[in-house]
């Protein structure tokens, strides 16, 4: 169900939507932050954890759960770091919001620095993104003008810092501890979890790492109330509460990003919001957010995925027709991930859309990792040989093992990343590589971008 809201794009476009001015004028900007620091941090936590926001960096962790893993250490001070080194292919979101809305990151950095007792907030912003980092301190500079941010905000005693972070253009730094490692002026590598970074994060201390829309979409949900915010979600009753950016991409007639309330469903936001396919071609399939999500097929329909799994609520019908939800892309075999959905439309190669994706996931890997590092490196050289048409039937049945040797064994999420989008192409399309096997098709006509040669 399509639910237009403007929490956080009210001020896109507007003239000067990033200032604080406009940002007071439009959204009651920072109505918020007050309010927060007239409750206790803990009503504050109770708050968040109402709001059933799921964390809008991919991996959709409840954000108010993981405020109340915060436990005051007796020496170490804590963070709160925000991760906006947007890098998944396909999204984009954040990026808006660092543009148009930095304010409702700042407000966010302050409501979410008192609710898990910490004093000082990082940003840490992609390197490319020159224009989000200098809209973020213009904000900051404001907030700090003004008396919202500093030793005493609004004239209370709980002193709010906030800092940007200029990343080094590694996607894996975008993995929260590499993240936190990078902060920490160390090489980009992740750390094994546990610990947390709740438990030991930045400089060793806790933090809560959210991801920047997660952090920039608290203000107008405190405000309104966190049940009520919740509630607006098709999908309210299965803890996924609200309203977020989704983007839509690939193949379609108007790529965007658009705030909607949760739930609306793969055939509205690529029909109704992205306008259809481009050429009016039809469907082949969708990646729902982000490469790191495997490929859903547009003629699938739902089923239990085995025999001792509940019955999927949208059993028997199509997957464009299941509200896009945490939940509800697990139980397809894929995953929500950032929510900006890659449409591919018919005629585009699977086989190269899956080499494509190989290529940027074999460079991206940091390499401490065996099966990551050598796995990804082998995906992308069989997938290659197969395009060429040089490889044999027990090589696409090696594509299987190296992939499934990759899921589980690895440091980071990114080993998974790359594995499973691989095993989606593999297994939904394994026609297309058969018949470059059988030397039925080669490279000379794949394309990936259908109707362009
Ligand atoms: P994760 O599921 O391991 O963790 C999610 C969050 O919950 C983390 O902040 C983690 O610290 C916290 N957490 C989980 N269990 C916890 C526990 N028991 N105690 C304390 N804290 C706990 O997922 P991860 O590795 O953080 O993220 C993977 C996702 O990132 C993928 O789903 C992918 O879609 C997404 N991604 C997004 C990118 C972007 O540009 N936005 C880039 C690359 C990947
Ligand atoms: Fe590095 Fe890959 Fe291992 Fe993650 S899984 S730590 S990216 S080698």
């Amino acid at each position: 169900m399509i639910k237009p809201v403007n929490y956080l794009s009210k001020v896109y476009g507007i003239k000067n939507g990033w200032s604080l001015e406009v940002y007071e004028r439009e959204v009651q900007g920072y109505q918020a932050a007050r309010k927060a620091l007239r409750m206790t941090p803990a009503q504050v936590v109770d708050e968040a954890k109402k709001m059933n926001i799921r964390g809008r960096g991919g991996a959709g962790f409840p954000m108010g759960i993981k405020w109340s893993f915060m436990k005051p250490h007796p020496t170490k001070p804590a963070y709160l770091v925000i991760n906006a080194d947007e890098g998944e292919p396909g999204t984009h979101k954040d990026r808006t919001l660092m543009e148009w809305n930095p304010h409702a990151v700042v407000e966010g950095c302050i409501i979410g620095c008192y609710g898990i007792g910490a004093h000082v907030a990082y940003i840490y912003v992609r390197d490319e993104l020159h224009l989000s980092k200098e809209r973020l301190w213009g904000a900051i500079k404001e907030a700090k003008a003004k008396g919202y941010l500093g030793k005493n905000p609004f004239g209370t005693d709980y002193p709010v810092e906030v800092y940007v972070h200029t990343g080094a253009g590694a996607y894996i730094c975008g993995e929260e501890t590499s993240l936190l490692n990078s902060l920490e002026g160390r090489r980009g590598e992740p750390r094994l979890k546990p610990p947390f970074p709740a438990q030991a994060g930045a400089f060793g201390c806790p933090t809560t790492v959210n991801n920047l829309e997660t952090i920039a979409m608290v203000p107008a949900a405190l405000l309104m109330g966190g049940d009520a915010y919740s509630q607006l979600s098709a999908l309210h009753h299965l803890r996924d509460g609200g309203s977020r950016l989704y983007g839509i991409n690939g193949h379609v007639k108007n790529p965007k990003v658009v705030e909607l309330a949760v739930g609306v469903t793969l055939r509205e936001l690529i029909y109704d919001i992205g306008g259809g396919v481009t050429g009016d071609r039809p469907l082949l399939a969708v990646i729902p957010g982000g490469s790191s999500t495997p490929v859903l097929r547009a003629d699938e329909v739902v089923n239990a995925p085995d025999e001792k799994a509940p019955l999927h609520p949208w059993h028997g019908q199509s997957v464009l027709d299941v509200p896009l939800g945490v939940d509800t892309m697990r139980g397809l075999g894929t995953m929500l991930g950032t929510c900006c959905a890659t449409v591919l439309a018919e005629g585009t190669c699977p086989v190269l859309a899956m080499e494509n994706l190989m290529q940027f996931y074999r460079h991206e890997s940091c390499g401490q990792c065996t099966p990551c590092r050598e796995g990804g490196a082998w995906l992308f050289r069989t997938v290659t040989k197969i395009l060429d048409n040089k490889a044999n039937m027990q090589e696409l049945d090696n594509l299987h093992d190296i992939a499934n040797n990759i899921m589980g064994n690895t440091i980071c999420a990114f080993g998974e990343g790359t594995a499973m989008p691989a095993l989606g192409f593999l297994q939904k399309f394994r026609k297309d590589f058969e018949a470059y096997v059988r030397g039925e098709r080669t490279r000379a006509t794949a394309t990936l971008i259908p109707g362009v040669s």
